[in-house]
């Protein structure tokens, strides 16, 4: 019989190509900070994994050298550095993370994925090559470390090599798990890069990294782990179907028995209206009037006329296909002649950010565009605006709508993966059950976009019908311990040795 579980005995390496606060494009880093952190609180021993760009080894405070490594096959020599992220409130001890000081492929200007014009790297593959490949060398008997994890937990195509390189090691096996957090990127790279890799040419086959051809760092991953996690039950189900398995529908469908869906939370430390800094004045679900005074701050800030009734909306994204980017240019010339105003954060694919760019100056006073990432920004506008968008065209997780909810702003979402799974839509039954938290739309068009639109202005004019949403959303739980609590338990049940 299966009782307590041995948390202690579980030792998890947790590889990421970013985390919050040292690097961050999305999600990921978010995940990547809050999730380990949380594992932590439940007495699991799990340590991080990253590539030392700039701003991480920059951002550590007191590192230790723990090996130095040369003539690693094709890879540059390196160091390797142990550190602790910055520990979150209430917690004692940051999470240990081991940091991979490779100079020659990331100590460079730019991003963690491209250069500063927003090109990938053309190394990509040696530099990710290596964390993946770093990653199982930890795990094995060949490690430099005494810690050795019983579970190896993947990120996205970044570690994907990692449980083929598992796959084909001769030593202890280890348990390995693969998390998608977006199927889109898959790094894809010709099939030459194989063998400067380390990767045996027998590898290179439909049952393994072939890809149409090329090779997969992510085919990789959801080929030899043992189990593989997305970040909501319903993206679970999305990717093992077309259009949204991107090619990968086939092996997932193949794989359905060793799928499972987990939300993210959110760091409910960072993300709280009651103590948030970045807030022109914090408030809780007991004063939320106080609310507007953010709404005046960022109109004020941000050039919109001040208003305190008309309804704000408000947007922070990367800049891309998948956030409906699109979607929201052609309804927002609409909204700008509703009793409306809009407030966009965000960049991403440049035609995208000029189009976007050009929305402001198309409607002074009405819309008010910011390109570029500013987190502090993106935490005033959660507390500033009405309501938030989310047109994601798919959206395996998303965390703004959970944001939003927690700072009393209802979202506006597309009906779609984790928007689905989190959001619940306003209905006279849902507002009844006390569970409307938002607002969704089915399809992906502009009529239903703005028939979103207007039914979010109609309830806000709605005083009574608006608080409730707003406290129903406020008094959702979003922390990360159930989350955390269920990748445990797959974790657990990966190692049964591991119970009682
Ligand atoms: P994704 O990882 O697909 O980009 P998520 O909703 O999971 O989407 O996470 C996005 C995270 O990145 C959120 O914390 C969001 O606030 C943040 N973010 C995205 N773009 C920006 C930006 N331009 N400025 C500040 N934060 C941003
Ligand atoms: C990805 C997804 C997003 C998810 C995030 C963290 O970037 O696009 O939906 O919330 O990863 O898992």
């Amino acid at each position: 019989m299966l009782t307590a579980p041995l948390s202690r005995d579980l030792g998890v390496l947790f590889i990421t190509s970013e985390v919050y606060p040292l690097i961050k494009t999305g999600g990921l880093g978010d995940v990547s900070a809050a999730l380990p952190a949380a594992l932590q609180e439940l007495g699991v021993d799990v340590r991080l994994l990253i590539p030392g760009y700039p701003k991480v080894l920059a951002g550590l405070r007191y590192k230790r050298k723990v090996a130095g490594f040369s003539g690693l096959s094709h890879f540059p020599p390196f160091l390797l550095w142990s550190a602790r992220l910055p520990a979150g409130k209430g917690a004692s001890k940051g999470v240990p993370i081991f940091v991979i000081d490779c100079p020659s492929l990331y100590r460079r200007n730019g991003g963690p994925y491209t250069n500063t014009a927003g090109q990938d790297w053309p190394d990509n593959a040696m530099r990710f090559g290596l964390l993946s490949k770093i990653g199982a060398i930890l795990a094995s008997d060949a490690s430099p470390l005494i810690w050795r994890p019983n579970i190896v937990h993947c990120n996205d195509w970044q570690s994907g090599l990692t449980p083929a390189y598992l796959h084909f090691y001769q030593g202890r096996k280890v348990v390995s798990l693969m998390s998608i957090h977006n199927l889109v990127f898959q790094g894809v790279f010709p099939p030459s890069t194989l063998s400067r890799l380390d990767l045996p040419a027998t590898s290179f086959n439909i049952n393994g990294i072939e890809y149409y051809g090329d090779m997969s760092f992510l085919k990789a991953g959801l080929y030899y782990s043992d189990h593989i996690i997305t970040v909501s039950p319903t993206y679970a189900k999305e990717i093992q179907t077309m259009p949204l398995g991107f090619g990968l529908q086939g092996l997932l469908a193949g794989r359905s028995d060793h799928i499972s869906g987990i939300v993210n939370g959110i760091d409910s430390t960072k993300w709280d209206p009651e103590t948030d800094p970045c807030l022109a004045q914090n408030y809780t679900v007991k004063r939320i009037a106080a609310k507007a005074i953010n709404k005046r701050a960022l109109q004020q800030m941000m050039g919109l006329v001040v208003d305190s009734d008309i309804p704000l909306f408000g947007m922070v994204s990367r800049h891309t296909y998948q956030k409906g980017c699109d979607l929201l240019l052609q309804v927002a010339p609409f909204l700008a002649r509703m009793p409306a105003q809009l407030v966009i954060l965000g960049s991403g694919e440049a035609g995208l950010d000029r189009e976007m760019a050009a929305l402001e100056k198309n409607h002074p006073g009405k819309i008010a565009v910011r390109i570029g990432f500013d987190e502090t920004l993106s935490h005033l506008i959660e507390g500033g605006v009405d309501s938030f968008l989310m047109p994601s065209r798919f959206e395996p997780c998303g965390l703004n709508q959970m944001y939003s909810q927690r700072y009393g702003t209802p979202p506006l979402v597309h009906a779609t993966g984790g928007l689905l799974d989190t959001v619940v839509d306003c209905t006279p039954a849902t507002l009844a059950d006390g569970s409307a938290s938002g607002f969704l739309f089915h399809e992906m068009d502009p009529r239903s976009f703005l028939a979103g639109i207007q039914r979010v202005i109609a309830s806000y004019c709605n005083k009574t019908t608006w608080l409730r949403l707003q406290r129903n959303g406020m008094a959702k739980d979003f922390s990360w311990r159930l989350s955390a609590i269920a990748y445990r338990d797959i974790y657990l049940s990966l190692l049964p040795g591991l119970y009682k």
